[in-house]
């Protein structure tokens, strides 16, 4: 009996976040993303009203930085993308580097792209339900069959 490693597909939400579409890193971005196993399945240009932003990000309402979080990602457009590959959480995570752009590690992409942990370029989900209810905030069904 052969004893392989068993790699199931995954679906992760990325967001290219108003501080990096103001840069006009959407391109680079993207490019750094297809440069890797991760494919797009899905992808969109959005604004996000505040309380839009707030049911995003929901599980933070109590944290201190709630409210400039929220202000910040509605003061923009946004990019969101559906992105796809064996392992894509922690894959998109690894390419993003650590949430604090300081702290990332070079060639990251917040590393890259970030000025400061409240305008860090890029945004993603972080475990498997999260990651589905993330890219059903976004993105239908429809859009997201594989
Ligand atoms: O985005 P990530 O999952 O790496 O970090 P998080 O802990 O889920 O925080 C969500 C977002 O809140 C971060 O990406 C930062 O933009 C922001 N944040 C902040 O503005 N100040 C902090 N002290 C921590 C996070
Ligand atoms: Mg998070």
């Amino acid at each position: 009996m052969s004893v392989g490693l068993i790699v199931s597909m995954e679906q992760t939400l990325a967001i290219i976040k108003p501080d990096a579409v103001a840069a006009r890193r959407i391109g680079v971005i993207i490019a750094r993303i297809e440069a890797t196993e991760l494919e797009v399945k899905g992808v969109r240009l959005i604004r996000l009203k505040k309380c839009e932003a707030e049911g995003f990000y929901a599980v933070h309402r109590e944290k201190p930085f709630f409210d400039s979080l929220t202000t910040f990602m509605s003061s923009g457009p946004i990019i969101v993308l559906a992105l796809e590959a064996p392992d894509a959480i922690s894959r998109w995570r690894r390419l993003m580097g650590a949430t604090d752009p300081a702290e990332a590690d070079p060639g990251t992409l917040r590393r890259e792209y970030g000025t400061s942990i409240d305008r860090n370029a890029t945004h993603g989900s972080d475990a498997e339900d999260t990651a589905a209810s993330e890219l059903s905030y976004f993105f239908s069904a429809i859009e997201l069959r594989q």
